[in-house]
């Protein structure tokens, strides 16, 4: 059952980027105001990367937006090389005219982690809640640090890491080593991510190709968090077709 889920298949993990990009591009160029959700993680480089481009080549502006990130790693400081607050300097913030101040990214270090998280929480009302949230998928089909089991309603908290999450992330694309990886991140829940107003999630690659075949014909159910959002009333998934390969049809 797709439910309400938008699905765009492109040829490879460039058109991914392209359409990702096209689609934040025309959001910001109608309302220079926005307010942005973005990921982290190896598959919204190349979407960022065009985004980049645009602000350089095309005349697209983000001095207006507002941005809030998905999750963080509990433990690292924004100046370690693999917080997401850095990846996000490093891929997007300094290559467009984003205001500092404008970007939220869960603080890794707070001293009280569930002020942290409501303040999170509270920031994304004072703006006026996200227009459109850029999610990736893992491969067992978690949303930002939301593992299966995860609840439909959860909110920003501190969470627990699967083994099977610190694997893909110590596979040398990020950490080198399984030790390395944090146990522990700050993530926005399921509920957060699905009051979003839009959600737009990429998939490439054919490791992704069962969670995307769960989220999307699979159950709505806990045990793939990415399907709770088959019924949210405005939802693509943008996939390149490996990521494609096991869906009904
Ligand atoms: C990152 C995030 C994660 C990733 C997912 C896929 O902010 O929220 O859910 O989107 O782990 O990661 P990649 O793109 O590296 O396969």
């Amino acid at each position: 059952m797709a439910g309400n889920i938008r699905l765009k298949i492109c040829d490879d993990a460039a058109q991914v980027a392209i359409e990702a990009a096209a689609m934040f591009d025309e959001l910001i160029r109608a309302n220079p105001d926005s307010v942005i959700g973005l990921a982290t993680g190896s598959t919204p480089e190349a979407t960022y990367a065009e985004i980049a481009r645009r602000h350089k080549e095309d005349g697209l502006s983000l001095a207006g937006v507002s941005s809030f990130n998905l999750d963080e790693y509990w433990g690292l400081g924004g100046d370690h090389d693999q917080s997401y607050r850095y990846f996000m300097q490093d891929n997007l913030f300094r290559h467009v005219d984003i205001l500092p101040f404008n970007t939220h990214v869960l603080n890794g270090k707070a001293r009280f982690p569930q002020l942290e998280c409501e303040g999170f929480e509270n920031r994304i009302l004072a703006a006026g809640g996200i227009d459109m949230w850029l999610l990736g998928i893992g491969g067992n089909g978690h949303i930002a640090f939301n593992e299966p089991g995860s609840g439909v309603d959860s909110r920003t908290r501190l969470v627990s890491l699967t083994q099977e999450t610190i694997d893909a992330n110590s596979d040398g694309r990020f950490f080198s080593d399984a030790s390395e990886v944090p146990r522990c991140a700050l993530s926005a829940g399921i509920g957060t991510i699905r009051e979003s107003r839009r959600l737009v999630l990429l998939a490439t690659g054919a490791k992704k190709a069962d969670a995307i075949a769960a989220a999307v014909d699979g159950p709505f159910s806990e045990d793939c968090p990415a399907s709770l959002l088959q019924d949210h009333p405005d939802c693509t998934f943008i996939v390149d077709r490996d990521a494609a390969s096991k869906l009904s049809n």
